[in-house]
């Protein structure tokens, strides 16, 4: 035997070691053959415990964890009442000795059981991919997802299944998931087609069909594991989102329409545009501020730039006319910033564009970056920011941001930091509001992990309208929100159909930064920037107002969906399979979603007057007709240029708002409830002071409307004792 060969032998044996009983390890030998080599690999660790820490939720631990998880960056304790509400938890998915371990060099690779019929989704929101079924995905940060190989803006390692269940692996790694298309070589028999298989069958995605799913967690000696009960999908993403801490409740006026300026503009530029919009009509609630407001960007200084003089003059006239400002920043801090001296002890040890990279895992850096804003932008009337740029370019020769082989001084390395790095960010910036008692909702381009409470949507402008659906559907299995772009268009029917989408997702902006006028004034881009307006612009505006009016009369709707995101864990966008996990035919819609408790969504796509829907089993009714639909069916749906085709569930009570053109604290609601099926399920309105945290300390009334066959009913509890926020003038029923 060699040298080498000895020690290959003896380094495996420590490896199996570790996750044997001591007993058993006192006894054996260690192996050098190579058969024995590979039976010793694939020995599991006798049973590893496993502890239910919550209702339904199981922790195992396998080997020895890395110190950095994103468990231990997590925003918010588990909810553990909430979870309980969620009803008996079933046993869990499987034992904690059919999970295989293996350590090698390379780090940790884990076998979980996966039954054959049973489809996976999940591993963060994605916007070109949807079932996980027979794939190979890394769980990658990217800003660009022109791949199917999981790269995302939000990803998580944390899956969910048919079967009824959720898997979370705690890893800040690049840590890839096989679903089904390993072949081990200790299954007796090959799992497909080995006698006979020729080139082409060999190559199709099916042809490799193993029973498990395989985990490769580089660098790794161990993880913890997470196993989230169902009993069906749905109740697994809650668990797993109130396990995070549970949905963020936003501010009520983040739920109207935010609209972005251009990059050039100047201050009395944007001070016009404030006026003009209101004086037009148009909804709108958040104007963001992109990277001219800076005195440099990029890196950025987070100081005013010369182009906004008296900005507290900008902050006033703005609340004045009823808006809230946000900034887009990002975090890389240029040589000029007041901060980058402080923050240079922490950050890590490459720059990106010239500025530092603030190790947002220590409370220094977190400190010095969130003081610095508190003072200068969230004590002065400033409502929240745009973080951009926290993902990376994973798959670009030419990549911008820090590198997998930085230090930060926390201890994470670049590779960790790139999942952590967003959800970091966020925490920083919302830590600052939350001290303030005061509620925002932020933009951000990356998310990660046990995200569910963090107040920010994504967004990234690098994406069609197909795309962006799929990523309203698949953001629900991920616990983060997503909001799609709306800015120029190639036709008004486009600009038309991408606002309709952008009225019902999680948060409605028209992101202009490099157009200087409203895109509806003029659609084309250089035109546009030229001055030149279409003739029909002010029809073309007109169409745009009544979109951005069905957002406004669907506030108390949404707010509704996102107290129950914060309650319950449900998230307010969700693909139908997590509603109807029955239903075979729902399993690969993914241009189609669920909005609030019961809505759903079939988006018209540019140049399609019709299009296909698919009606999951059950009554439905269609929201501009009130034409009643049975469901369980494909039906053809035709609808004009101002209309999305929206689906109401029987049984539903819809309250809808006078529309109004922006919120304020007093902001009362006149609703008309719209009565859906003949023994509606109860609908609770929510009403608190829409700004505060004081929700969180009984500070919120829940007001249950119900219908008895003839007529409405109100019932109201709890502790909010501000204006009322809701007045009913009609019932329709249906
Ligand atoms: C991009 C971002 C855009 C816009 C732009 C400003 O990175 O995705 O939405 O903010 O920066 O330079």
């Amino acid at each position: 035997m060699t040298a080498n060969r000895l020690m290959r032998g003896m380094r495996l044996w420590l490896i199996v070691a570790m996750f044997i009983p001591t007993a058993w390890a006192m006894a054996a030998k260690p192996s050098t053959e190579p058969q024995d080599r590979v039976a010793a690999e694939r020995n599991r660790p006798a049973s590893p415990q496993m502890d239910e820490v919550a209702p339904g939720v199981w922790h195992i631990r396998l080997g020895q964890p890395e110190r950095m998880a994103p468990t231990r960056f997590q925003e918010a304790p588990s909810r553990q009442q909430a979870i309980k509400t969620l009803g008996p938890a079933p046993r869990p998915p499987f034992a904690a000795a059919q999970i295989g371990v293996k350590t090698t060099e390379r780090g940790l690779a884990l076998e979980l059981p996966l039954d054959s019929g049973e489809q996976v989704y999940g591993l963060g929101m994605n916007l070109k991919t949807f079932r996980l079924t027979k794939s190979k995905k890394t769980v990658r940060v990217s800003d660009d997802q022109t791949t199917l190989l999981g790269d995302s803006h939000a990803p998580a390692p944390f899956y969910v299944s048919t079967r009824g269940y959720g898997v979370y692996v705690d890893t800040a790694r690049y840590a890839s998931f096989y679903f089904g298309n390993l072949d081990a070589v200790r299954d007796a028999t090959p799992a497909a087609g080995a006698a006979s298989m020729g080139a082409a069958e060999a190559y199709r995605p099916h042809a490799r069909s193993g029973r498990f799913v395989g985990v490769d967690v580089p660098s790794a000696r161990g993880v913890d594991l997470y196993l989230f009960a169902g009993p069906d999908m749905r109740r697994a993403v809650q668990r797993y989102n109130l396990f995070s801490g549970g949905g963020c409740l936003p501010p009520l006026w983040s739920l109207g329409v935010w609209y972005r300026n251009d990059a050039g503009q100047n201050q009395k530029e944007a001070a016009d545009f404030l006026r003009q919009f209101r004086q037009r009509r148009i909804p709108c609630d958040v104007f963001g501020l992109e990277p001219g407001w800076h005195s440099h960007a990029y890196s950025c200084s987070f100081a005013w730039s010369d182009k906004y003089p008296k900005p507290d003059e900008l902050i006033r006239e703005a609340a004045e006319l009823g808006y809230k400002l946000n900034l887009w920043e990002h975090a890389f801090t240029h040589p000029t910033s007041p901060i980058h001296q402080a923050l240079l002890p922490w950050s890590g040890d490459y720059r990106v564009w010239g500025g530092l990279v603030p190790d947002f895992a220590t409370p220094e850096g977190r400190r010095i970056f969130s003081r610095y804003h508190a003072k200068t932008f969230a004590e002065k009337g400033i409502s929240g920011f745009k973080l951009d740029e926290c993902d990376h370019q994973p798959l670009s020769a030419t990549p911008w941001s820090f590198p997998e082989q930085t230090a930060f001084p926390s201890g994470l390395d670049g590779e960790q930091m790139h999942l952590l790095f967003g959800p970091l960010y966020q925490r920083t910036i919302a830590g600052i509001y939350r001290e303030r008692n005061q509620r925002t909702l932020g933009l951000v381009r990356a998310s990660g992990p046990l995200a569910a409470p963090l107040p920010f949507a994504l967004y990234s402008d690098a994406y069609d309208h197909r795309d962006y659906v799929r990523a309203i559907a698949t953001s629900g299995f991920a616990g983060v929100l997503w909001c799609p772009e709306i800015r120029e268009a190639g036709s008004p029917e486009e600009l038309y159909r991408r606002l309709e989408t952008g009225v019902f997702s999680a948060v409605t902006q028209i992101n202009c930064w490099y157009l200087k006028n409203p895109p509806w004034m003029q659609v084309d881009k250089d035109l546009n920037n030229a001055g030149k307006f279409r003739k029909d612009w002010p029809e073309v505006e007109g169409v745009c107002r009544k979109v951005l009016q069905l957002r406004m009369r669907l506030l108390p709707y949404l707010y509704s969906a996102y107290a129950d995101y914060r309650e319950t864990g449900l998230p307010p966008t969700r693909a139908l399979v997590m509603d109807f996990p029955e239903d075979e035919a729902a399993r690969t819609i993914d241009d189609q979603y669920m909005f609030g408790r019961s809505l759903m969504v079939a988006p018209l796509w540019t140049g399609q007057k019709k299009r296909q829907v698919y009606l999951p089993q059950g009554d439905w009714y269609d929201f501009w007709t009130n034409e009643r639909l049975a469901g369980g069916r494909k039906i053809e749906v035709e609808k004009p240029l101002d209309q999305i085709p929206v689906f109401v569930r029987a049984n539903t009570l819809l309250p809808l708002a006078e529309p109004v053109d922006f919120v304020t604290p007093q902001t009362r609601f006149d609703l008309s409830v719209r009565v859906f099926g003949s023994k509606p399920e109860e609908f609770t309105l929510v009403e608190d002071d829409g700004v505060s945290l004081d929700f969180e300390k009984g500070g919120q009334n829940r007001i249950t409307l119900g219908w008895d066959g003839h007529r409405g009913a109100q019932t109201m509890t709890g502790g909010y004792r501000g204006p009322s926020r809701y007045r009913i003038i009609r019932w329709d029923a249906f």
